[in-house]
C-alpha cells in the first residue's frame, strides 16, 4: 500500500455525475501508468476489489488478470457469484482457485483465534503468489486499498495497537516485485459504492455488508471442522434469506451466524439429539469501532430459529447475541 494524502479540496463523490468523472480520470491514469503491460488483481468479491476489477476491465480489458482464491471459508454461493459476474457477465480474464483443502488442512486442530487469522492471512498470500508465479509478463499488482486503510496504517505506524490482526492482501514475497495500481485509494467506502453503481455492478455486490478477510474462519469458533463449517454456512444463508425477505438486509449494518465448538443435548424425533448452537449477531455501527444491537422483531427470530433447527444438520439451538461493542467485538474471534 502506498501512503497518500487525500487533497483537502477533493470533492466527496456523492452523485453519478461525480462518479463518472472520477471513472474517466482513473481510466486515463491507469492506461498511462500500465501502458500495454499486464495487471494482476486478487478479486475476493468484496466491494473494494470488485470496484477495482470493474474499473480496470473498462480501462485495460484483458490486460487485467483477476485471481479469485476460494479459501473454503466463503459464504454460500459467494464464489459462484464472482464467477457469474466477472467471468461471465463482464467477460474478465478470471482465474478461479479452489484452495479449500490447503486452508482447511492447515487449520485443522488450531483453536487460538489470532493463530487462525495468521494462518489464513499467510496461506492466502502463498496461494496467490503460487498463481502469480505461473503467469508471465505481469508487472503490476492492483489493490482495492481505500482511504480508511491508509488512515489505519498511519495510525499503526504511530504505534497504536490494533485489537485484531486484520488480513487483506499485501506483503507479497520479494521475488514478486510488482508496481502497485491503487485506483480507489483516496476514496471512502460510501464513495466506492457510488463509483461501483456508476460502473454498473449489481446492487447486491456494491452494497454487500462487510465480510472479514478470514471469512467464516472467524465465525466457526475454535478449531474448524468441515461439518461444523458447513452447518454454519447453511445457517448463515438462512439468516440472510430471511433478512432479505423481511427488509432487514438494507437496514442492518452487519449480520451473520457464529457457531461455537460446543454441543448441547436436544431432542428430535423423540430421540436424543446433540447439536451445536447457532448464534445470531446483528449490529449497527457507523465505523465498526463501536456497535449497537439491532432489535430484530420476535416473529423473524422465531422464523429463523425454526428454519435453522429444521433445515441445518447438526444445529439444535439458536441464540441471539445481545452484546454491544464494546464490550464484545463484532466478530467473535
Ligand atoms: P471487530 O470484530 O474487530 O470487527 O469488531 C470490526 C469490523 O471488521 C471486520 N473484520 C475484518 N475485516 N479483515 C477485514 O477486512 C479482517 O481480518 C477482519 N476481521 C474483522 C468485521 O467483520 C467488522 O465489520
Amino acid at each position: 500500500m502506498e501512503l497518500a494524502k487525500r487533497p483537502e479540496d477533493m470533492k466527496r463523490i456523492t452523485t453519478k455525475e461525480l462518479a463518472d468523472k472520477f471513472i474517466k480520470e482513473q481510466i486515463a491514469e491507469v492506461r498511462a501508468q500500465v501502458g500495454d503491460k499486464k495487471v494482476l488483481l486478487a478479486l475476493s468479491g468484496g466491494v473494494d476489489s470488485s470496484v477495482v476489477a470493474a474499473l480496470l476491465i473498462k480501462a485495460i480489458g484483458k490486460q487485467l488478470v483477476c485471481v479469485h482464491v476460494n479459501h473454503g471459508l466463503m459464504r454460500k454461493n459467494e464464489s459462484e457469484n464472482v464467477i457469474e459476474v466477472f467471468g461471465k457477465e463482464l467477460d474478465a480474464n478470471l482465474i478461479y482457485v479452489d484452495a479449500t483443502d490447503r486452508f482447511l488442512d492447515l487449520l485443522a486442530g488450531v483453536s487460538e483465534p489470532e493463530k487462525k487469522r495468521k494462518i489464513i492471512g499467510a496461506e492466502f498470500i502463498n496461494v496467490f503468489a503460487d498463481e502469480a508465479r505461473k503467469l508471465e509478463g505481469i508487472e503490476f499488482l492492483a489493490q482495492g486499498t481505500i482511504y480508511p486503510d491508509i488512515l489505519e496504517s498511519i495510525k499503526q505506524a504511530e504505534g497504536k495497537q490494533a485489537v485484531k490482526s486484520h488480513h487483506n492482501v499485501g506483503g507479497l514475497p520479494e521475488d514478486l516485485n510488482f508496481q502497485l495500481v491503487e485506483p480507489i485509494k483516496l476514496l471512502f467506502k460510501d464513495e466506492v459504492r457510488v463509483v461501483g453503481e456508476a460502473l454498473g455492478l449489481p446492487h447486491t455486490m456494491v452494497y454487500r455488508q462487510p465480510f472479514p478477510g478470514p471469512g467464516l474462519g472467524v465465525r466457526c469458533l475454535g478449531a474448524i471442522t468441515r461439518d461444523r463449517l458447513n452447518a454454519l454456512r447453511e445457517a448463515d444463508a438462512i439468516l440472510r434469506e430471511e433478512f432479505d425477505k423481511n427488509g432487514l438486509a438494507e437496514k442492518v449494518w452487519q449480520y451473520f451466524i457464529a457457531v461455537p465448538d460446543i454441543k448441547s443435548v436436544g431432542v428430535k424425533n423423540e430421540s436424543r439429539y446433540e447439536g451445536w448452537p447457532a448464534i445470531i449477531r446483528a449490529v449497527n455501527t457507523k465505523d465498526a469501532m463501536s456497535a449497537t444491537i439491532e432489535e430484530i422483531p420476535y416473529a423473524i427470530l422465531h422464523k429463523v430459529t425454526d428454519r435453522i433447527t429444521h433445515e441445518v444438520e447438526g444445529i439444535n439451538r439458536v441464540l441471539y447475541d445481545l452484546t454491544p461493542k464494546p464490550i464484545g467485538t463484532i466478530e467473535w474471534e
